[in-house]
């Protein structure tokens, strides 16, 4: 039995008001709140366990050491991968795709050949590939959803052409939800020998993923969304395409042995992290998914699946919302415009006046608002600890800022 009351009670800033009305954080695709667990560990680890990791032979060093490196496995676990080298822990999504970019992809792409995106995709998983089409003459390919939001796999197996290197594509879309089945993607991609990288950021925080079974080259993940410390994620990179990799950064653990003339290179995945990590960061994101699998991801999914359809009933009854992203399945994410009225940064105003915390913008998906023909949505995103109340207060308050604009 999900007990969203007992869940809500893990996560201190629910509690909070906001313009002196109960919170109702509906802005968790931008950013989840962090339950006590992470809070508490991050606070012992700078309060108790502190020190730079992997260097050290005293017994702080090993302590933070053995915490950090803990991590690996516990994302490993959570994204279905067997083997724990595979995962390369890193700030996030932007910097995983950022390194895909410059270390797999830069040197093996020259102008005319292409990379296949969706119309959807967060600006993380588009302006990394725009370096390599202005700098070397990449070919960007877009796949177009449909009205409802919906990307047929059909598309994009079918843009894949002799040319293409490397297929990008959203697991989730942050704007209309929209959940893609990127395994028959992958399916075909790989018969046709080109790799697939998966954006997961949306996708891990909603529902269970097996990257053993989707058999993707690459797929990103980002803490801060995941109920983590911000500057904590991970990539998951294919061993094959690890060991095609150049190393992205250059500096602390990723190396063997430096000379003046020469460098020598760790194994992967130590080779892909350069630098002094994100210790305490990543210490807390594997609190943060141990807390999810301890709920379990089936039961978070259902749980969301229940508020994604009450209150995609609830919102299309108002016939003054243009509602954006409308697929059968689609995940707790709505997008929306208020007719007649008011740009969506006037709307979210509003709603945080009741307490309600919406996001309003472009949601940096530029291409997929052109697509929309819309300059900005609002978007109200769900989260494990959201409630069937919290959308009865969030259509009040949109009334009210109806009534207001009408
Ligand atoms: C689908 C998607 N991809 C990528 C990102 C970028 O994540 P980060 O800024 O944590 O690197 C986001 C964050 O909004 C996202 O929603």
């Amino acid at each position: 039995m999900y007990d969203v009351e007992r869940i809500r009670a893990d996560f201190p800033i629910l509690a909070r008001e906001v313009n002196g009305q109960p919170l109702v954080y509906l802005d968790n695709g931008a950013s989840a709140q962090k339950p006590r667990a992470v809070i508490e560990a991050v606070t012992l680890a700078y309060s108790h366990e502190y020190s730079n990791v992997h260097r050290g032979l005293h017994y702080l060093s090993n302590v933070a050491t053995e915490k950090y490196e803990a991590v690996r496995g516990i994302i490993a676990r959570f994204l279905g991968v067997a083997d724990e080298r595979q995962i390369v822990l890193n700030s996030g999504t932007t910097e995983g795709i950022n390194m895909v970019s410059y270390g797999w992809a830069m040197p093996r792409m020259e102008a005319g050949d292409e990379i296949v995106l969706s119309v959807m995709e967060h600006h993380a998983n588009i302006v990394p590939w725009h370096f390599l089409r202005e700098r070397q003459g990449v070919v960007l390919k877009w796949v177009d959803v449909d009205a409802t939001g919906w990307l047929d796999p059909q598309k994009v197996i079918d843009a894949i052409g002799p040319k293409t290197k490397l297929v990008a594509i959203t697991h989730l879309s942050n704007v209309l939800g929209t959940v893609v089945d990127v395994k028959s993607i992958c399916d075909a991609a790989r018969q046709r020998g080109v790799p697939v990288l998966v954006d997961g950021s949306q996708a891990a925080v909603h529902m269970p993923v097996n990257l053993d079974e989707m058999g993707c080259d690459f797929y990103t993940i980002t803490g801060h969304k995941l109920y983590g410390p911000s500057g904590s994620g991970a990539i998951f990179v294919r061993k094959e395409r690890l060991a095609e990799m150049r190393p992205f950064m250059g500096g602390g653990d990723m190396i063997r042995e430096v000379t003046k003339d020469a460098v020598t290179y760790n194994d992967p995945p130590m080779k892909f992290e350069a630098g002094t990590p994100g210790i305490v960061q990543t210490i807390g994101l594997g609190v943060a998914l141990d807390y999810m699998m301890g709920i379990g991801m089936e039961a978070i999914s259902a749980h969301e699946a229940d508020l994604a359809r009450y209150a995609g009933e609830q919102l299309s009854g108002l016939n003054w919302l243009g509602l954006q992203g409308t697929t059968e399945g689609k995940a707790a994410i709505f997008s929306f415009t208020m007719e007649g009225a008011a740009h969506a940064h006037d709307i979210s105003t509003i709603l945080d006046k009741k307490g309600v915390a919406v996001r309003a913008g472009h949601h940096c998906a530029g291409p997929l608002m052109e697509h929309l023909g819309l300059s900005a949505t609002c978007r109200a995103s769900f989260a494990m600890y959201n409630t069937r109340a919290e959308v009865d207060t969030l259509i009040e308050a949109l009334d009210l800022a109806h009534d207001l604009f009408a």
